[in-house]
């Protein structure tokens, strides 16, 4: 076992896109652990698209990140030592461990999870981890889907989107996704089940959608925001549900940031546009990590990584996330 815990730490608040020098890479001792604490060494750190507000402290459901704090990451590892006797060496966890090769699990993280041993590492992080969960409560409590519904959603090849979008065929729903490449587009259909795909950056995504939806959308689960969500404002059925889950299309923007110029139709269309945090779900995370276990199991549910090797390149991996270089869950094995 090394005993130097590689690090990337915040060096700079970004501006307009985030670059490599906004983070900085440094070497400290591994933690000791005290009574009833766990070291955990991870295995695969999550890049997320919130990662950019939580560098700008605009992300304001958790704690502000300070220069020189460790940067903030979610994580799968394994339990390396153990001073807890209800977690064993060898357990596998999640939870928020930073952007580091070890951490030391207090029980304060609301997101510590303890998986099954047989469990795949990227399946924990990916659609039984956040993302995962992020699209499970967001469609399902947010966008209240029924059968016959007409689904649209952007970001649709990512880890939220794809698996948001599995959820509502499941649920018996027309769902039509988008994304930014040809590539992703046909993974949606030929392989997810989608019923059609837009590749926002070629395609007219107005006469698209004019196609797809020619009676409008019930649901419009929202991972983008910007000019796609006014497009999708502007085709909603009557008591249409917009589902706010992200808007990385203003992540890196910098000014002010203009709002939906299309909002006043949810009067004439009497539809509700609601945003969500995950977090919020957390008590319930075991109830829908059972049902999307089972839907993994009868092949109903489907899942990719794009995995990244080496902890050196985490800040390249998020930046490549926000170039749409993933397809599903970005991760990087450290
Ligand atoms: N509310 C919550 O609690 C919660 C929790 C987790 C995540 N989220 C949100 O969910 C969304 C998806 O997150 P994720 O972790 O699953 O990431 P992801 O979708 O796996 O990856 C981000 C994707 O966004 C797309 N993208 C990048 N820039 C874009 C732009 N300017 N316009 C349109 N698409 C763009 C890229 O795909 P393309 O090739 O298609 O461009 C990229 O692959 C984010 O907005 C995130 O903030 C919300």
């Amino acid at each position: 076992m090394s005993s130097i815990n590689r690090q990337f730490r915040l060096a700079a608040r970004p501006t307009g896109m985030v670059k490599e020098s906004d983070f900085e890479y440094g070497e400290v001792p591994i933690p000791e652990i005290g009574d009833a604490e766990v070291l955990i060494k991870t295995r695969y750190i999550s890049l997320d698209p919130s990662m950019r507000g939580q560098m700008e402290n605009r992300a304001d459901y958790v704690a502000p990140l300070e220069i020189g704090d460790v940067m903030r990451a979610g994580g799968v590892g394994v339990v390396d030592a153990s001073n807890n006797p209800d977690i064993a060496v060898g357990t596998l966890v999640s939870g928020t461990f930073g952007m580091q090769d070890y951490c030391v699990g207090n029980g304060s993280d609301a997101r510590f999870r303890v998986f099954a041993p047989d469990t795949d590492p990227q399946t924990a992080l990916g659609v039984l981890g956040g993302t995962g969960m992020t699209a499970y409560f967001g469609l399902l409590e947010i966008g209240e889907p029924k059968a016959g519904d007409v689904v649209v959603i952007s970001g649709a090849a990512g880890a939220t989107g794809s698996v948001a979008g599995q959820i509502a065929k499941i649920k018996g729903c027309t769902v039509i996704g988008m994304a930014g490449s040809d590539e992703k587009c046909a993974w949606l259909t030929d392989e997810l089940g989608f019923d059609a795909a837009i590749n926002y950056k070629t395609d007219d995504i107005k006469a698209a959608l004019k196609r797809h939806c020619p009676k409008g959308m019930n649901i419009y689960f929202d991972n983008v925001g910007g000019e796609i969500l006014d497009l999708c404002l502007a085709r909603l059925a009557d008591n249409a549900r917009i589902v706010i889950c992200g808007g990385i299309s203003r992540y890196n923007l910098e000014g002010p940031i203009p709002g939906p110029k299309n909002y006043f139709n949810l009067v004439f269309r009497r539809a509700r546009m609601e945003g969500f945090i995950v977090v919020d779900y957390v008590p319930r995370f075991a109830e829908a990590e059972a049902v999307m276990q089972q839907w993994i199991d009868e092949g109903k549910l489907k899942y990719r990584s794009t995995v990244i090797d080496g902890f050196e390149n985490l800040p390249k991996a998020l930046i490549k996330l926000f170039a749409g270089e993933n397809i599903g869950k970005m991760m990087v094995r450290t």
